[in-house]
């Protein structure tokens, strides 16, 4: 199968790349390289450029029909950012991904993955939510994604596309033979935090410990990211029984919540060495958290998570042995 991936030059899409080509599938990546790097597209077929511009997608689309489905990744995923700047996120990720499903329709490819976000759902009493949870984005982050979710459904009600949304939960890891990983320097989620302290020897910071979690800290279900592209490749492969037609939404978890003090314990096991932490306030957009359940995706997919918490550790650091090699000097 041939497979349009936006944002395929960046950390979730490059690994979904890779676990396409591992399973005999054809990635076409369509990037404008905002955060994306070139080294992650090294060697397959890439078009740079923007997701909302009709002249590409037409081209990308005339030189390659046979694309079967898109995985459309492409987005600025920065919660405190979007606090900062709504409207850049708005443009991003809500009307540019507007103008892509129209150059996708025109196109006649109708077979739609989303990237969703489980921080569209709001808090429940034991932080485990299913699809038909209420959805309460609490940043403009997470509100772009609930509203793509919602213009996919309506679009999909036409007949125009049949559209999957898969809710990740909290991607960590790498992939495991290290053709990519994270290329952000300084990612700003927990476990790149505590690499970065780690690495520069200073304190770590639990930002947010009132939460009514186990341990007060924030709530997390941290799946390892090839797992991830795992469930791409499932879904891509079965998305004709999984949505027919219409719209359908599935949690991409583990099932397992973690607190960010839980994080930091398996931090330590796997690196073998302790490390300093200072407790802070919650960061702007911050929520307590949720995993995932995952009954749905499970039984639609016939996947399920494999790998643990110490795999994505161990593969993060992995990666970071490795990474300003594979992104070169000035990436
Ligand atoms: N990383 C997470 O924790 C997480 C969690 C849930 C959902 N997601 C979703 O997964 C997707 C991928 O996230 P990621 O972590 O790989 O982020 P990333 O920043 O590494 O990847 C996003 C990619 O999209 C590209 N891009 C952005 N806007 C574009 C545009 N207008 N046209 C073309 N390309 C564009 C960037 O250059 C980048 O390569 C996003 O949609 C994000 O919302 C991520």
């Amino acid at each position: 199968m041939k497979i349009l991936i936006t944002g395929g030059a960046g950390f979730i899409g490059s690994t979904i790349a890779s676990a396409c080509l591992d399973a005999g599938h054809l990635p076409v990546v369509v990037d404008d390289l905002s955060t994306g790097v070139l080294p992650f597209v090294a060697g397959r077929v890439f078009y740079c450029g923007d997701i909302a511009d009709p002249a590409l997608l037409r081209r990308v689309l005339a030189e390659h029909p046979d694309i079967a489905a898109t995985v459309h990744c492409a987005a600025h995923i920065v919660v405190p950012e979007s606090v900062a700047d709504p409207l850049r996120y708005y443009r991003n990720n809500v009307a540019k991904t507007v103008d892509l499903l129209q150059s996708l329709t025109d196109g006649g490819c109708r077979r739609v993955l989303f990237s969703s976000s489980a921080s569209i759902y709001g808090r429940t009493a034991d932080f485990g939510v299913d699809e038909d949870c209420p959805l309460e984005p609490a940043s403009p982050y997470a509100r772009t994604k609930a509203m793509m979710e919602q213009v996919l459904a309506d679009t999909a009600a036409t007949g125009r596309v049949a559209a999957l949304s898969l809710r990740y939960f909290n991607p960590i890891g790498a992939d495991p033979r290290l053709r990519t990983g994270l290329q952000i320097r300084r990612p700003s989620h927990a476990l790149g935090r505590l690499l970065d302290a780690a690495r520069d020897g200073t304190a770590f910071t639990i930002t947010g410990t009132d939460w009514p979690t186990r341990d007060g800290s924030g709530l997390r279900d941290y799946i390892h990211v090839w797992d991830l592209a795992r469930a791409h490749v499932r879904a891509l492969e079965r998305f004709d029984v999984v949505v027919p037609s219409g719209y359908r939404a599935l949690n991409v978890g583990t099932g397992t919540g973690t607190t960010v003090r839980e994080l930091v314990a398996a931090f330590e096991q796997v690196t073998g060495a302790g490390l300093p932490v200072r407790e802070g306030p919650p960061r702007p957009g911050d929520v307590a958290g949720a995993y995932a359940r995952v009954g749905r995706a499970q039984q639609a997919l016939g996947w399920r998570a494999e790998l643990s918490i110490t795999d994505g550790i161990r593969d993060a650091l992995a990666w970071l042995e490795v990474r300003d090699a594979v992104l070169g000097a000035g990436g």
